[in-house]
């Protein structure tokens, strides 16, 4: 084979490379670009498709304001209190959320304080409601392990009280749990520290 024909052989099979590389260059942007549409789709379509046929989340409880105005253990293990806890209820359903049965409940260290039960209420749809005061007062015997009283003493001195908080909704497999509120007490000529708002969550109790 002379020179001048390798040359042009070697030409030819160039341009003829050169060409199927143009398919596959199309060919793969064509395909880059339907993947970016699926994606595309996949990304944009899949919360629309979640929104619109999706279950609201049920009733979100929040605890949004709560302080303590007494928290006296006397020495015969008598706990002496009076504190209060504000919730909110935030309603995600286009209907009214009527609820009859409340029964909020405190605990300290695993000791149950006083319950009330909470007048009937309604979140009326998409809003938040902040419900009245839930005030406890009262007193109860303590049960404390040694831990338990040194703690107290702890959050005496600090004016901070790590106190749970549940909802009972009578009608339901679940209540709502607000553990390990941090409530300020407020004494006379101290700047109580600011309680921070805590979201409730929901727990089962059919096992
Ligand atoms: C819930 O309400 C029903 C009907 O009033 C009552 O019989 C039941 O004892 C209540 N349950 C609780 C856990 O309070
Ligand atoms: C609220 O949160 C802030 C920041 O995390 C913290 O410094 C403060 O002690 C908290 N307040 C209470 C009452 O726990």
């Amino acid at each position: 084979m002379s020179y001048k024909s390798l040359k042009e052989a070697i030409s030819c099979t160039q341009t003829q490379q050169s060409s199927k590389f143009h398919y596959q260059d199309v060919l793969q942007t064509i395909l880059v670009i339907l993947a970016i549409i699926i994606g595309l789709g996949i990304v944009i379509g899949m919360p629309i498709f979640l929104i619109i046929y999706s279950e609201p989340p049920p009733t979100k409880f929040s605890v949004v304001k709560a302080s303590i105005v007494r928290f006296n253990l006397a020495s015969s293990n008598t706990l002496y209190y009076n504190f209060m806890v504000t919730i909110t209820a935030k309603n995600f359903h286009s209907n009214i959320e009527s609820y009859n049965k409340v029964t909020a409940i405190a605990s300290y260290n695993g000791n149950q304080l006083a319950s009330v039960k909470l007048a009937p209420f309604k979140i009326s749809s998409k809003n938040i409601d902040t419900l009245e005061p839930i005030v406890f007062k009262g007193n109860t015997l303590m049960i404390f392990e040694p831990q338990q009283l040194v703690e107290y003493n702890k959050e005496t001195q600090l004016g901070i009280y790590n106190l749970d908080f549940d909802l009972d909704l009578n009608y339901s497999d679940y209540h709502i749990h607000c553990p390990s509120l941090r409530v300020p007490l407020i004494s006379n000529g101290k700047v109580a520290p600011t309680f921070n708002v805590t979201t409730c969550s929901y727990m089962d109790d059919r096992n």
